[in-house]
């Protein structure tokens, strides 16, 4: 007998942890979970959105890097069994400006935070013997260089090799371990990266649209967050789902 589609997508009795909450993809994954039936513990810098907040839904006002804050937070979520790896920063600097602390804070935000995440919730998850999931969000970057995105990339180039490793890692203890890579998703952090890049003509940033045109809404990365989340992807990890219009292909 198969499992009828609804009870797929049916998180009730999950509870997900989900960084860089507060707006952009991480607020429609947020949303969606939700939705999903899952209780969501958030981590953000900013506060809660007033039309996101609910009795299912723990909000903590915290900066991903603070190891001390990961620790507490995860502690704090009785039954994890999901996290998604979301907060991410892609400000744009030419090559030569990028010094070692330049090159230090894209690496913290964006790949050792996702690390400590997983090594975390992942230890949690299994001590308890919860089969759980892990999502990564990366980047097209990660494929394509991009310019004035360099950290940036090797960073998200390295959230994929996590997501391996640790699919490798985890699978014993039945925790699936998948990369989410959006491209072209329309958010409040990729307005101000096309400012910065209108502003820098001669960088060489590619301007056409995707094959599907463009841009796409935090919901549609959201969606392929939701796929790994839940039991439409049961017999997968190690993969990625890029969510970019096709701009790879172009
Ligand atoms: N928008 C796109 O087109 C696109 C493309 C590729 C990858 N991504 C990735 O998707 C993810 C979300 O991007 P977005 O476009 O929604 O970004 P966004 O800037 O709109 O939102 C990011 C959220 O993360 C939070 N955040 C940032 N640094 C944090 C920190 N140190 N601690 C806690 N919270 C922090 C911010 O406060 C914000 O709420 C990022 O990992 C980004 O690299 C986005």
């Amino acid at each position: 007998m198969t499992t009828p589609l609804p009870d797929l997508l049916d998180l009730r009795g999950a509870h997900a942890l989900v960084t860089g909450a507060a707006r952009g993809i991480g607020r429609a994954v947020v949303a969606r979970l939700l939705e999903a039936g899952a209780r969501v513990t958030a981590v953000d810098l900013a506060q809660c959105p007033a039309d996101l907040a609910g009795a299912a839904l723990t909000w903590h006002r915290a900066d991903v890097r603070d190891a001390a804050a990961a620790a507490r937070i995860v502690d704090s979520a009785g039954g994890l069994s999901v996290l998604v790896n979301n907060a991410g920063v892609y400000p744009l600097a030419a090559w030569d400006d990028v010094d070692d602390d330049a090159w230090a804070a894209a690496l913290d935000v964006n790949l050792t935070s996702a690390a400590r995440y997983s090594r975390l919730a992942g230890d949690r998850m299994r001590r308890s013997g919860t089969a759980g999931a892990i999502v990564n969000v990366s980047s097209v970057a990660a494929v394509r260089p991009v310019p004035m995105l360099v950290p940036y990339g090797v960073a998200k180039a390295a959230v994929r090799q996590l997501t391996r490793a640790l699919a490798v890692e985890y699978a014993p203890a039945g925790i699936r371990v998948n990369t989410v890579t959006p491209g072209g998703v329309r958010t409040e952090g990729a307005a101000v990266a096309r400012e910065q890049a209108r502003a820098r003509p001669d960088a060489g940033f590619r301007t056409g649209a995707p094959p599907l045109g463009g841009p796409g809404t935090p919901d549609d990365a959201a969606r392929a967050v939701l796929y790994f989340a839940s039991p439409m992807s049961r017999y997968v990890t190690g993969a990625e789902l890029v969510v970019d219009g096709g701009s790879l292909l172009s």
